[in-house]
């Protein structure tokens, strides 16, 4: 029978962070870098209410969401877009960009859904190599041609967990072409507290060749509604309006999402529980030989060169004590897990068993 059939697309699958592992009963997942708090009780609430109002569409534009965004951080709501996810301004993004054979600059490991979205657009995509799991801007910028479109960098970047400093960030837009879009995703800027780093908004925001990304599946918890927000140029968010679905942020998590950026002091402990057991977790790696990031964000990608197992042995052991941990196939990042910070039970549990696999 001749079948409809689908076009091809040489795109990668993404494999998210498993929630189960064979038949292993209550697993705790420390694989998707989710927030180990959850969300603001204030937002919780009025998502609950929202139940009420579910047989109506959504705002179009997002609008309470838009003006409570530009009210907190001081920027122009007309130059904000929100999204299913930061993951929808990135599909957005490279649509309106992106030219069959266009080149789009990611680093060697950089946050792999940049990568997945500039090839399912048709783009080239040229792999910036890093140093010391950093991205450096010198590599960066050897990879530019007349056909580089966008450069996309995490700053921090996941699973590395590693970011570029403000000056370094200030040198990148500053060598590439005007013409070159970089996409800077804030997805965890949240959790550093360094007088090295400067957000890619408080850096960006009067750039007209810059689109910043953000999200509210990390520090806010609020993954699972899918949220997150572009912010750049008039011009190109006017663009993007054009092409995006119409009703594309849900009831609930716009509800939800307003109501998480007011509770400051929600964010506020969620950022001092994230220090507290970054530092923690950090010490016992160490003690352990397993090589790893700074605490800077919600998780730490652990490399198993010099402790008695490799990863694949760690990651076998810790699942048959609940744990679930990422593995970096998908990043061709070897002998390596990335652990993301749970809650208190979660991170103290882990400290015990991976004392007690390395001892
Ligand atoms: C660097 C980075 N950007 C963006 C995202 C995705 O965010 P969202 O849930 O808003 O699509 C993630 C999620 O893991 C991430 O690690």
């Amino acid at each position: 029978m001749n079948l409809p059939k689908p076009i091809k697309f040489e795109v990668e699958r993404y494999i998210g962070g498993l929630s189960q592992f064979k038949k292993i009963e209550n697993p705790i997942k420390l694989s998707a870098n989710e927030s180990a708090l959850g969300p603001s009780p204030k937002a919780i609430e009025v998502f609950e209410k929202e139940k009420n109002r579910i047989s109506k569409y959504p705002e179009s534009e997002s609008n309470s969401m838009r003006e409570a965004l530009s009210q907190k951080f001081k920027i122009d709501s007309k130059r904000i877009i929100c999204g299913s996810g930061s993951d929808q301004i990135f599909d957005l993004t490279c649509r309106l960009f992106i030219n069959p054979g266009d080149e789009v600059i990611v680093t060697e490991f950089g946050f792999i859904m940049h990568k997945i979205y500039a090839s399912l657009h048709k783009a080239r995509v040229i792999f910036a190599k890093e140093k010391n799991f950093k991205a450096s801007v010198e590599e960066i910028l050897k990879k530019v041609s007349d056909k580089t479109k966008i450069v996309f960098i995490a700053n921090p970047n996941n699973p590395t967990g590693t970011f570029l400093s403000k000056s370094e960030m200030l040198d990148l837009r500053k060598k590439l072409r005007s013409n070159i879009l970089l996409v800077v995703d804030d997805a965890y800027f949240e959790f550093i507290n360094s007088d090295n780093f400067t957000s890619g908004l408080d850096l960006f925001k009067d750039f007209a060749n810059v689109l910043i990304t953000r999200t509210f599946s990390k520090i806010y918890g609020l993954a699972g509604l899918r949220l997150g927000w572009g912010y750049s140029s008039k011009e190109i968010i006017d663009s993007m309006y054009q092409i995006k679905p119409p009703f594309n942020v849900n009831r609930a998590a716009l509800a939800a999402g307003v109501e998480a950026i007011k509770d400051t002091e929600w964010t506020k402990k969620a950022i001092e529980y994230n220090t507290l057991w970054s530092e923690k977790i950090f010490s016992v790696l160490k003690k352990y030989n397993i090589k790893t990031n700074e605490p800077a964000v919600n998780f730490f990608l652990m490399n198993f060169d010099e402790t008695k197992i490799n990863s694949d042995d760690a990651f076998e052991k810790l699942a048959a004590d609940k744990l679930i941990l990422r593995k970096m196939t998908q990043y061709k990042i070897l002998n390596s897990l990335r652990l993301t910070i749970g809650n208190k039970e979660a991170n103290e549990h882990f400290i015990k068993s991976i004392g007690s696999i390395l001892k």
